[in-house]
């Protein structure tokens, strides 16, 4: 059999991947189809997605549990980053596709396939990340898209799967679509896209709102090691854990809703909402560690690295040679990136309201304008000459130019 006759999908169990199957088995000419559903913490029947495969014609169906490895190398560095995307979406979809691209790489290669396939439509972003991981992955192997190619509607690709003896399984359509994982959800589409609507409780489900939220405000602690949020008031949890545990908290106080435009890297403008609640609160917390714990420079260089950063996950170039190099720089920033920030959570905002570290810059006698301050201010004088030199040059070069315009 041609290798390229072998091929592993990325399957999730909806309409449209259900569609994918007997599409490549009988228009794009496949003989032997893996479906392969990743469980990201989408919180879905995993057993019975593995069933529906089988049904509609898969060859061999697995599940990968990937929820700790989604925290832990791909949540996790993209923590240490601050990866914030227009400065609102801590890319907590974003993040799961090239973990998916990455299991099928690894999937074609158990299975001896020369192609891997997904169910993405031509508009989103999705598909560029998933293509993009694979060719950066291994760029020998082919990818078929069917749902990029094919002309269906949604009730097409029923009527597609029915015409195979396959019952898709359709529940209600939902008014919105929705993409939820253990770092976060995403809801778009339906009434979302009118930019007037102002959205209603109904579309949010990892957050209370902040009115319904508890009158009382509640502390919590996280605690850090190089950059890792290694505990929750105190008890050191495992990653997936903490995240998990600090989703509920947070959300509990409604904290974690984004309502935002974002920039596609298809060229469009969309309106996305996410509930990222543990996200929130770790940005929050790691950014004040690190600004506890670094110098001013490497803080400054470092933010200009994570808006890249950011872009380069965005656009699906998780593997790519920058994003690579970027990460090795942030790994160096984090040896000293370890303390504990007090967070006090009331009516969707967090606040700090204690820090301590290891490793703090904060000198106190350095600082204080009490008694036995060391900062020596007769140094003030030498330093502010010296730095304001250019300042005053330019000023006397230019100030005559200026007085000379004017007559
Ligand atoms: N717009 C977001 C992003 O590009 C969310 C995508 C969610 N994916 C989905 N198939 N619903 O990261």
């Amino acid at each position: 059999m041609n290798p390229n006759d072998r091929v592993v999908l990325a399957y999730s169990g909806g309409v449209d991947t259900t569609a994918c199957i007997p599409y490549l088995r009988h228009e794009m000419g496949c003989k032997f189809i893996v479906a392969m559903a990743v469980d990201l913490g989408q919180g879905e029947e995993l057993d019975e997605i593995q069933e529906k495969a089988l049904i509609a014609g898969a060859d061999v169906s697995i599940i990968v549990d990937a929820k700790q490895r989604f925290v832990e190398e791909y949540g996790l560095p993209a923590l240490k980053a601050n990866a914030l995307y227009d400065n609102h979406y801590p890319l907590s979809s974003a993040l799961g596709r090239p973990l998916i691209g990455q299991l099928l790489v690894e999937c074609a290669k158990n299975y001896r396939c020369g192609a891997v396939a997904h169910g993405c439509t031509g508009k989103g972003n999705d598909q560029v990340r998933l293509d993009l991981t694979v060719a950066l992955l291994d760029p020998s192997l082919k990818i078929y898209a069917p749902a990029r190619v094919w002309p269906f509607s949604r009730a097409d690709s029923i009527a597609y799967s029915e015409k195979y003896g396959i019952e898709p399984h359709v529940t209600k359509e939902k008014p919105w679509a929705i993409d939820l994982n253990v770092l976060g959800r995403n809801v778009e589409a339906g009434s979302i896209e009118d930019l007037s609507w102002e959205t209603t409780e109904e579309v949010w489900s990892l957050t209370q709102s902040p009115q319904q939220a508890p009158d009382e405000p509640e502390y919590i602690s996280i605690g850090f090691h190089q950059g890792v949020p290694a505990s929750l008031n105190g008890e050191f949890l495992a990653p997936l854990s903490l995240f998990s545990q600090l989703n509920i908290v947070a959300g509990k106080h409604g904290i974690g809703r984004v309502d935002m435009i974002e920039n596609r890297v298809v060229g469009v403008k969309s309106r996305e909402l996410y509930e990222v609640p543990a996200m929130q609160l770790l940005l929050l917390a790691h950014r004040e560690i690190e600004q506890l714990t670094l110098p001013a420079d490497l803080l400054a260089v470092k933010a200009n690295l994570e808006a890249v950063y950011s872009k380069q996950v965005y656009d699906g170039l998780w593997f790519s040679p920058l994003k690579s190099a970027i990460d090795q720089f942030i790994h160096t920033t984090q040896a000293t990136v370890s303390g504990e920030i007090k967070l006090k959570l009331y009516k969707g905002s967090a606040y700090i309201v204690g820090r301590s570290a290891e490793h703090s810059m904060y000198v106190h006698e350095l600082i204080t304008y009490g008694q036995n301050c060391t900062f020596n201010q007769n140094s003030a004088e030498g330093f502010i000459d010296l730095f304001g030199l250019p300042s005053r040059v330019w000023s006397s070069v230019n100030h005559s130019q200026k007085c000379e315009d004017k007559d």
